[in-house]
């Protein structure tokens, strides 16, 4: 039946047979399914476990794309690196071994995913309780967008769950805005609201969650005052404390003044709130450069100065005008050169606002100075030097000492 030809025939069939079934070659992808994010490096092992004769290796991806990998090869073990992963690695990657020159592949199916940072909630202005305001989230550098979950929540409580709707092929990160119309109720105040994104697939093993907080409820103010019985005119410091978040905008206003009074403020606390803007200004300071009474003749000046940077100061003589000089907004200064007798009197300094006045008064005397000049022994003087000196001259010193004597004997003030 079978003649010589056959037998050949069938013998070459089993050798070939034999030869496409090396016994034991077997060899392993390892991971199958690698799940990594974007930036990371990657490293995949193909082993080869049993071949009695030499290995070859070869890498490509099933689509045979770049896939961008240096390969290292061992006897039975290949190594291939992927440095620096991108959306673009997300491939199917073929090892092919060859056992003999028998070839066998495996595939591992590289799945790349962003997400490297939490939510941002952006700021925007207090919610207002039954006024519906739109929030927004936004989770930034997200791959791939059909692993995303949005999920608002109040404390424990789900306020909205966002899937974002499929939108196509996209072969690189993006950025995902979820919003959410929010009618805070008074049951809202003073609790948080957040924002939770969860990048998750069960098929590949990934559930990664990431959130931001708000206060984003309506907030409570509290107010206390340093000292509740300050009189008029005292230091008088307010806090307004109020809790929210984003920070709540807190306006002074003055009971019955429509707009707002001082200044806005953004800070979560405010302190140091002086009173002043509302009240008559704080009680200004006058001194005098000098210490102890000016003497006649001295140059002096007067200082008016004030610790409430929103009062005017001004700084005159008691009935009359007098020209002062401002020095900053807090300091006016009143220079007296060649200080006269007649300078005494009582100098007033004046701090004002909208709101009133407070003042304060320096008395200013003035000494007579009586040594504004030595008047030698006159006849021990005079005679030696009767020669050289005219008698004119000794004549002027007279009359000018006898004039400066009877100024100083007229005014009887120390
Ligand atoms: C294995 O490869 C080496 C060099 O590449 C060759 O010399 C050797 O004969 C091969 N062995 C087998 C069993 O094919
Ligand atoms: C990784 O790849 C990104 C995008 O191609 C590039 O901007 C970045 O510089 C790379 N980083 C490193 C460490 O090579
Ligand atoms: C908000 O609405 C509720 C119910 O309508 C009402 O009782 C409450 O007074 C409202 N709050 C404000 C601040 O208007
Ligand atoms: C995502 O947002 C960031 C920051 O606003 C921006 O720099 C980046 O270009 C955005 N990316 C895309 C893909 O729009
Ligand atoms: C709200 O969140 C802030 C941090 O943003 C936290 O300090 C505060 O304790 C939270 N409040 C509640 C009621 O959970
Ligand atoms: C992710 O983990 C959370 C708990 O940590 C679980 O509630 C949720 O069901 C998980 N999601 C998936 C898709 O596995
Ligand atoms: C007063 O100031 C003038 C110039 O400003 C100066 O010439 C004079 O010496 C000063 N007098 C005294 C007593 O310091
Ligand atoms: C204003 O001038 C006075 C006197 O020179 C000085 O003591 C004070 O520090 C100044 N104030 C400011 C705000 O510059
Ligand atoms: C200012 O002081 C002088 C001398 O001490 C005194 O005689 C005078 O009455 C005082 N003036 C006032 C208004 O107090």
């Amino acid at each position: 039946m079978c003649g010589v030809k056959c037998i050949t025939f069938l013998l070459w069939i089993n050798i070939l047979s034999v030869k496409t079934e090396i016994p034991g070659f077997e060899f392993e992808l390892t991971p199958p399914k690698p799940v990594i994010h974007v930036g990371k490096d990657l490293k995949l092992t193909c082993r080869v476990n049993a071949c009695p004769g030499n290995v070859t290796f070869a890498w490509r991806t099933l689509l045979d794309k770049y896939h961008g990998g240096v390969s290292k090869n061992e006897r039975t073990v290949s190594h291939l690196l992927i440095k620096n992963i991108t959306v673009k690695h997300s491939n199917i990657i073929v090892c092919k071994a060859s056992c003999e020159g028998q070839p066998k592949q495996k595939t591992s199916q590289i799945h790349v995913f962003s997400f490297p940072q939490d939510p941002v909630l952006p700021e925007l202005k207090s919610l207002i309780e039954n006024q519906t305001q739109k929030l927004s989230c936004i989770v930034h550098d997200i791959y791939p967008l059909e692993w995303l979950q949005i999920k608002w929540l109040r404390e424990d409580k789900t306020l909205f769950v966002d899937k974002p709707h499929y939108v196509g092929d996209y072969d690189d990160v993006q950025n995902y805005t979820s919003e959410f119309n929010y009618t805070p109720s008074v049951l809202d105040r003073g609790k948080n609201i957040s924002c939770r994104a969860t990048l998750s697939s069960t098929e590949f093993g990934l559930n990664e969650t990431r959130y931001s907080i708000a206060e984003y409820g309506p907030g409570t103010i509290t107010t206390s005052i340093n000292n509740p019985s300050v009189k008029l005119g005292e230091h008088l410091e307010i806090t307004c404390h109020a809790d929210g978040n984003p920070k709540p905008t807190i306006l002074w206003f003055k009971e019955g003044n429509e707009p707002a009074l001082q200044s806005q403020n953004e800070k979560l606390i405010i302190s140091d709130a002086s009173w002043s803007q509302a009240g008559p200004p704080n009680i200004p300071k006058i001194q005098l450069s000098h210490r102890g009474d000016p003497k006649e003749g001295e140059n002096i000046s007067i200082l008016c100065s004030s610790d409430d940077g929103s009062a005017e100061l001004t700084l005159y003589r008691q009935s009359q005008s007098t020209e002062s000089e401002a020095l900053n907004k807090s300091a006016v200064l009143l220079k007296i050169p060649s200080l006269q007798i007649t300078d005494a009197g009582i100098y007033v300094c004046e701090a004002k606002n909208d709101f009133g006045s407070e003042r304060s008064t320096i008395n200013i005397t003035v000494a007579a100075q009586h040594n504004v000049m030595k008047m030698p022994d006159l006849p021990v003087a005079i005679l030696p030097i009767a020669g050289s000196v005219s008698l004119l001259t000794i004549a002027g010193l007279l009359i000018r000492y006898c004039r400066k004597k009877a100024r100083s004997n007229s005014s009887n003030i120390s």
